[in-house]
């Protein structure tokens, strides 16, 4: 049985959360395959929203394992959280999570020199969500890092305090003020916390799944555009979020691969900062960000909001080998008179309809084609032939550029607000 993956093919909170939740039923098991608590992942059913860092978004299923993966990274902190958060909510999170040995810990030191990195850089800040991701990765691909495996090691203490004062040297570098003695003590509450849960070598276990037939459902964090080698770097994350991520995230072959569901906004957002070439820095983008509710689910941040890309959507296509697309958010649109649609940059070396190197302003200008809107309110929809004949127009117009199929629109924030299309298919 192929492995499918969903992933985000913008520059993040897409609503991966809330199409893998509506996807779960269709699953055995959902696994996270990179970042860590950068991700917000929001989910809605019954009139409650859930947001979830850590955890995979098939959480709040019964039957359902999940599992996180070798290529996530952990802050046990922000587990213990999201752990008793849910327990708070009657989620057996011990019963239905699985941890890989290979995930790597996030240390409150990595969370320091996240600040003091993001403090010494000034206006050229990546604008971090400060929650230690480019340090963890930094000992990871250094070879320095600590694995949930680790923690029972009869010498974890000296590998934790030997990993500790090399990060304090790198502080007092920075000249960084800190109490790290307070942030310790939430710390090792949080790995007691994690020796609660069952650790596996989490490649096996899903090969197992996978060779019972089983169905598992690989869930992305951020998106493409913030990929470490193909999105705008530096501006990006420190883990490879597109589809090959979760081949070394979870520790699955290529040819495991099946359906990959890419999911896009029906217009475009980013959080931090970067180039952002379709960006609306005026009313309508105030307009959109205020009707979309568009504010990180991790850091509360007000979210750039500007319209679709479908050079960068292009890109990310091609990345991942997207085979179904999933468009969210197209509810927020109703009632903008008029819609549009970069189809392509103007560059120096003339009309592009992909991504060049550099998509700062002064390399790219969004060229737009105008599509009318639509006013009806969306959110009580169920079925495709109810959209508003100019949203199936626009639809059918981005299909027509981006040469696959949508097959899921998503109508509001609700697990019950998804339109399963006649091409959706389960891989
Ligand atoms: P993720 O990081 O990709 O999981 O996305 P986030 O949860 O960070 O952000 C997506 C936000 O949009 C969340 O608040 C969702 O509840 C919400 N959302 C998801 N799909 C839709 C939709 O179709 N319409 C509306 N109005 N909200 C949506
Ligand atoms: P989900 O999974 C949106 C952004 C940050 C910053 C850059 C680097 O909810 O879609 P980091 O903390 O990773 O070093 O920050 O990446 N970023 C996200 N933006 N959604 C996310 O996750 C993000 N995770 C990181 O804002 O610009
Ligand atoms: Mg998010």
């Amino acid at each position: 049985m192929a492995i499918d993956v969903l992933l985000g093919l913008q520059w993040g909170d897409e609503g991966k959360g809330k199409i893998v939740d509506v996807l779960t039923p269709h699953y055995r098991a959902i696994a996270r395959f990179q970042g860590g608590p950068n991700a917000g992942h929001s989910l809605e059913f019954n009139g409650t929203k859930h947001v979830l860092h850590t955890i995979p978004s098939g959480i709040f299923h019964e039957g359902t394992i999940n599992i996180v993966g070798n290529g996530v990274v952990i802050d046990p902190v922000v587990f213990l959280k999201e752990t008793n958060a849910l327990l708070a909510k009657s989620v057996d999170v011990f019963s239905r999570l699985l941890l890989s040995k290979k995930a790597h810990l996030i240390l409150p030191s990595h969370r320091l020199l996240d600040m003091a990195s993001e403090a010494a850089k000034g206006q050229a800040k990546i604008g971090s969500t400060l929650k230690g991701i480019g340090p963890t990765y930094m000992d990871k691909t250094g070879r320095n890092g600590l694995r949930v495996g680790d923690i029972n090691r009869a010498d974890f203490m000296d590998r934790y305090r030997f990993l500790v004062k090399k990060h304090e040297e790198m502080l007092g570098h920075y000249g960084f003020e800190y109490n790290l003695k307070e942030m310790e003590e939430d710390f090792f509450l949080g790995i007691e916390n994690l020796r609660k849960f069952k650790h596996i070598d989490s490649e096996h276990y899903i090969d197992n799944l996978r060779k019972a037939g089983e169905k598992i459902l690989a869930e992305g964090a951020q998106g493409s555009l913030l990929d470490i080698d193909f999105g705008s770097y530096p501006y990006v994350t420190s883990s490879n979020t597109i589809s090959a991520g979760a081949c070394t995230g979870l520790g699955v072959a290529p040819s495991s691969i099946g359906e990959v569901y890419g999911i896009f906004k029906a217009y475009c957002t980013r959080v931090g900062s970067g180039p952002f070439p379709t960006e609306l820095d005026n009313e309508t983008g105030e307009e959109i960000r205020r009707i979309g509710r568009e504010f990180g689910a991790t850091t509360g941040r007000p979210r750039r909001c500007g319209w679709i890309d479908l050079p960068a959507l292009r890109y990310s296509i091609m990345l991942n080998g997207v085979t179904q697309l999933i468009m969210t958010k197209s509810d927020v649109l109703s009632g903008f008179k008029t819609i549009q649609v970069c189809t392509a940059y103007q560059t120096e070396d003339g009309l592009s309809k992909n991504l060049p190197f550099d998509i700062h302003p002064e390399f790219v200008t969004p060229v737009y084609t105008e599509m009318e809107g639509w006013n009806e309110d969306l959110t009580g929809l169920k079925e495709d032939s109810q959209l508003p004949e100019s949203l199936k127009r626009y639809i059918e117009f981005l299909e027509q550029e981006l040469e696959v199929p949508i097959t899921v629109v998503s109508v509001g924030p609700d697990r019950d607000q998804t339109i399963l299309r006649e091409r959706f298919k389960v891989g």
